[in-house]
């Protein structure tokens, strides 16, 4: 009784006169979260919408605790001048609009008890010269490590609230200046903006896993929390949702805040683009076909949504015959049902892949005809009704599939003595609940008109995979640590029962050929792929082409350009491998981007 007593007269106390570092603290959370403080000093150093941003008269040493702070009121600025020294009294609390997000300490319900003076100068901090230098490798002390080790979601910051080391942690970095001015110098555009506007950013700040575009591609280990997003500009102007990966922006000055799921500086005007990347395209593949066993091309392209009455199919097809050089055989995904949106019954994609190839036609590019396996009506995710599947397009000029079997949806496909399949084409164990709401792989064995050795050293196998998606993950600033790789536990089984087959094939035939692309929707260096490689025992073509890391990117996301899209071959597909990422997508601005995929091109000897 009298200790609670105790407690309610502790708790009701008001702290007086602290200064504004001693409010924010050297964790996540303030010390002084749902109390009232009185006579809190600082300078006026930027207004927004709802409130006003004050610096410390006084600030400390402390490279953990920021100075600055959000005295949130939507009238509490009206009366007040950047520069001007205030006095007030409020309330500190930690606010998150959700909560899957990190707190934001501010001062609320405040009140003016005077403005001391006016006109004091206000600079901003030059991020890296006037701060410790941003991390470049890990966002948080509670991930381990590996911001995508397994399993997720182990500590919420929220909960863990960990001392802030700004020289290590990315998290921690922007943490340290919330609420405070900041500058960045020589920025440049890192992935193109959303539909807000919102552009990830880099400054003059050293950086890693930049690639020859000028973006930051993730790595092992590695998702760049050096990067920050210019949210809204606080004088209600706009950002342009043009700007590209690459672009050079004038000097940035604004206030670090959190919103959205992210750190984000609000710049005080909207960012303008001082020098245009140039070329705005890449070029098309080199890759292109010998026309015979010794030089096959293989593309493989996520063509989002596609069916009879996409506007963006003639666009597809021209990437096709224009950046992709019409590949000999083509892995598609998302290729939608013949009437696309509409809910009904219909699952066949023959019209749709039928249009597309007629659209290559028309745009100069060589007779193609498809392959695939309806899926049964809503079983395999993606937007309602659309009854997304993977199929193949090929050159019946140059190629035909051995033996044509094809399965149904529910068939389950089996490697036979030869090897050989059962159903060709067909798909991966569809009943395993592992592809519930998900696109069951296809696989299926070919043969070369005309080229080919006779028997199945004549044959290769390809494996077309659409691995089921990340919807769910929270985001790589949000509270739970490591971040919930949403989806990644289906994954995992996809990756074994896809390697599994792929096994049986090799362990038949080491000497096998084995190609499997698709959108596995997954990051090389995350424990799904690295189980697919070492079950199956194929080879990341990324490594045998020996693409840099940098440049294995095939899709942008937040601050990252990152790869989801992946092909695997066979050892015996190694010799004279070669292999393409055609950044026709991500370097377009989103408003022209016809896919929110790359395609990729490999170029393989399947004769060898
Ligand atoms: C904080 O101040 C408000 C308004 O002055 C008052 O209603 C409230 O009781 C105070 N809270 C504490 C914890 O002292
Ligand atoms: C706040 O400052 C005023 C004026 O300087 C002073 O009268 C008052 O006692 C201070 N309040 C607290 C709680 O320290
Ligand atoms: C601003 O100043 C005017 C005039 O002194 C006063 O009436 C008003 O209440 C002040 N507004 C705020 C939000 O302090
Ligand atoms: C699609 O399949 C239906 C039903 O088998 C058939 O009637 C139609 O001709 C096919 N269309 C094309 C373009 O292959
Ligand atoms: C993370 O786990 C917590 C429980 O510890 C849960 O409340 C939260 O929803 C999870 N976050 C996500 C994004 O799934």
């Amino acid at each position: 009784m009298a200790s609670s007593l105790l407690r309610i007269l502790f708790l009701g106390a008001v702290a007086s006169a602290l200064t504004i570092s001693e409010i924010n603290g050297p964790k996540y959370l303030s010390p002084y979260n749902g109390q009232n403080v009185t006579n809190v000093s600082g300078i006026v150093t930027a207004k927004g919408p709802s409130g006003v941003f004050i610096r410390s008269v006084k600030p400390d040493k402390d490279d953990r605790t920021s100075d600055s702070i959000y005295v949130f009121n939507r009238n509490f600025g009206a009366n007040l001048t950047v520069g001007d020294e205030i006095v007030l009294n409020g309330k500190v609390e930690e606010f998150r609009s959700n909560k899957d997000y990190v707190y934001l300490t501010e001062i609320a319900s405040p009140e003016l008890v005077e403005i001391v003076s006016s006109g004091n100068k206000v600079k901003a901090l030059v991020i890296g010269k006037d701060t410790v230098k941003p991390p470049t490798e890990q966002y948080s002390s509670l991930d381990g490590g590996d911001v995508f080790a397994l399993p997720n979601n182990e500590t919420l910051v929220s909960v863990a609230n960990p001392t802030l080391n700004p020289k290590k942690f990315g998290m921690d970095f922007w943490e340290s200046l919330t609420g405070e001015l900041v500058t960045v110098r020589k920025p440049r555009v890192i992935t193109k903006p959303n539909n807000f506007g919102d552009t990830w950013v880099v400054g003059d700040w050293k950086v890693t896993g930049e690639n020859k575009r000028g973006g930051l591609t993730m790595t092992d280990k590695d998702a760049n929390p050096e990067t920050i997003v210019i949210g809204s500009p606080l004088d209600g102007s706009n950002n342009p949702k043009d700007t590209r990966i690459g672009d050079e922006l004038s000097e940035i000055t604004g206030v670090v805040t959190y919103a959205f799921g992210f750190y984000r500086i609000l710049p005080t005007t909207a960012i303008t683009v001082k020098k245009a990347i140039e070329p705005k395209l890449p070029g098309a593949t080199s890759l292109v076909s010998s026309e015979k066993c010794d030089g096959i091309t293989f593309g493989a392209y996520n063509v989002e949504n596609l069916w009879v009455g996409s506007k963006h199919l003639p666009d597809i097809a021209a990437h096709i015959v224009t950046y992709m050089k019409s590949p000999d055989l083509i892995f598609v995904q998302e290729v939608q049902d013949n009437n696309g949106p509409t809910n009904d019954a219909v699952v066949s994609a023959n019209e749709t892949l039928a249009t597309l190839a007629a659209a290559i036609a028309t745009a100069g590019g060589p007779e193609y005809t498809f392959s695939e396996v309806a899926p049964s009506d809503d079983k395999d995710g993606g937007a309602p009704g659309g009854n997304i599947r993977v199929a193949y397009l090929y050159k019946p000029s140059l190629i035909r599939l051995y033996k044509s079997n094809p399965g149904m949806a529910m068939d389950a496909n089996e490697v036979l003595p030869g090897p050989t399949l059962k159903y060709n084409p067909g798909r991966i164990d569809p009943a395993n609940e592992a592809w519930t709401s998900s696109r069951k792989p296809l696989v299926a064995q070919w043969e070369i008109i005309g080229n080919g050795k006779g028997g199945n050293k004549g044959t290769f196998f390809t494996v077309n995979v659409h691995f089921g998606s990340k919807g769910g993950s929270s985001s790589l600033h949000g509270d739970a640590r490591p971040p919930v790789n949403g989806g990644v536990e289906d994954r995992l089984v996809q990756a074994q029962l896809t390697a599994n087959f792929i096994k049986a094939i090799l362990d038949q035939d080491r000497n096998a050929k084995v190609i499997t692309a698709g959108d596995f929707n997954e990051f090389s260096f995350v424990e799904p792929l690295e189980q697919y490689v070492k079950i199956s025992g194929l080879k990341d073509l990324d490594q045998v082409a020996k693409i840099k890391d940098e440049e294995r990117y095939t899709y942008q996301f937040d601050m990252n350009t990152q790869q989801l899209d992946h092909m695997y071959i066979s050892k015996s597909l190694e010799k004279k491998a070669k292999y393409e990422h055609i950044h026709i997508n991500t370097w377009e601005i989103g408003a022209a981007q016809i896919s929110d995929h790359d395609p990729s091109v490999a170029k393989l000897d399947v004769c060898a």
